[in-house]
């Protein structure tokens, strides 16, 4: 069992990771939010409903129903260049801003209630669905993948993903040809979430492909790490991987699947429009607007630092997705 007793020194306090006119606008905010608050029954505000049933449901201490799903047969094609992250340090080092905007949320994380789960598809397919994660799962032909993990904060880790592949989902959810991009949804729900109440953020969060990528072999909905379901604090009961870009991408704990012809905003190009963009891939030239991204910290490496690389490793997989699209901000 590792334990962090000080701060790592590639964790950056929230003044640092959260863009600065956030922080500026806080006590304005706080202010904002007691009156909307106090005005919300008279208005009837879209985002300050109480959240939806999930939070309603006592959580079920039963084994998990999918546990015999794993440990999943690996696929072999998914190679890493360095040790699988200590599993005990993947699981008390995590973002999960619902939860707090520290990197110590695993134990304020057990308070998610995955049981039931359902999850929304809608938007330009066929025929719009809901259905149990349960039901889901059984559809789809789970795996076991390695893969790099590299946050935004110049930090990584090596991890055994269980899931299928996302191409899987968008075969099952039958997309019209209109479709050009998929937007993704976390739950909302302040009861269970105390991180939500945080009225400077543009809850719930949000992130979205191109339909290129969603298909793209990488993309990975995870639903179990090290050969086990998803702890909750990795964004239970399924969160997506997209390793060749920065972890935000990454969204955890989705209810909500549409297809759109709009590219969506997400979570952080709301929060932060000069840091962080919808493209976010990986690449070691381009820095964050704070910071260098030529290096990153090797989570329970003892501080050792390896260099960044484009696509973090990727780039065979999937750099000819980029091709005519170099006018975008492809890197933040
Ligand atoms: N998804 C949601 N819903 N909320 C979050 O705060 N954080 C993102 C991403 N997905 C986040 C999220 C960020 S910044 C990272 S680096 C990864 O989740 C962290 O995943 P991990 O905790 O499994 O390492």
């Amino acid at each position: 069992m590792v334990l962090i007793k000080k701060r790592p020194s590639w964790e950056m306090p929230e003044r640092e990771a959260t863009p600065e006119h956030v922080f500026l606008n806080r006590r304005k905010l706080i202010k904002q939010a007691g009156l909307i608050a106090a005005a919300a029954p008279l208005l009837g505000l879209p985002g300050c409903e109480d959240g939806g049933s999930q939070s309603q449901a006592a959580p079920i201490m039963a084994p998990d129903p999918t546990a015999s799903l794993y440990p999943a047969p690996r696929n072999d094609s998914y190679v890493l260049d360095r040790e699988i992250t200590d599993e005990a340090l993947a699981s008390t080092y995590n973002n999960f801003y619902e939860f707090g905007s520290h990197k110590s949320i695993s134990k304020a994380a057990q308070k998610l209630v995955i049981r039931p789960w359902e999850v929304k598809i809608d938007g330009l397919v066929e025929q719009k669905q809901t259905l149990s994660f349960d039901e889901l799962i059984k559809k789809m032909p789970v795996e076991e993948r390695l893969y790099r993990h590299r946050c935004v904060e110049a930090w990584s880790m090596a991890v055994p993903w269980s899931g299928f592949a996302l191409k899987s989902l968008v075969d099952f959810a039958r997309p019209l040809s209109s479709a050009k991009y998929i937007r993704m949804e976390t739950f909302n729900d302040k009861r269970m979430a105390p991180g939500q109440k945080a009225v400077w953020y543009p809850w719930p969060y949000v992130e979205g492909l191109t339909m290129a990528e969603a298909t793209n072999d990488l993309a990975f909905m995870v639903t179990g790490v090290y050969g086990k379901p998803l702890p909750k604090q990795f964004g239970a009961p399924l969160r997506l991987a997209v390793p060749w870009k920065y972890g935000f991408k990454s969204i955890k704990s989705i209810v909500r699947i549409s297809f759109t012809k709009k590219r969506p905003k997400s979570f952080w190009q709301e929060t932060g429009p000069r840091e962080y963009g919808f493209w976010a891939n990986v690449n070691p030239e381009v820095p964050h607007a704070r910071w260098s991204q030529a290096s990153e910290e090797i989570l329970g490496g003892g501080g050792r630092r390896v260099a960044t690389q484009l696509f973090n490793g990727y780039a065979n997989e999937v750099a000819h997705l980029y091709k005519g699209l170099e006018n975008e901000p492809l890197y933040m």
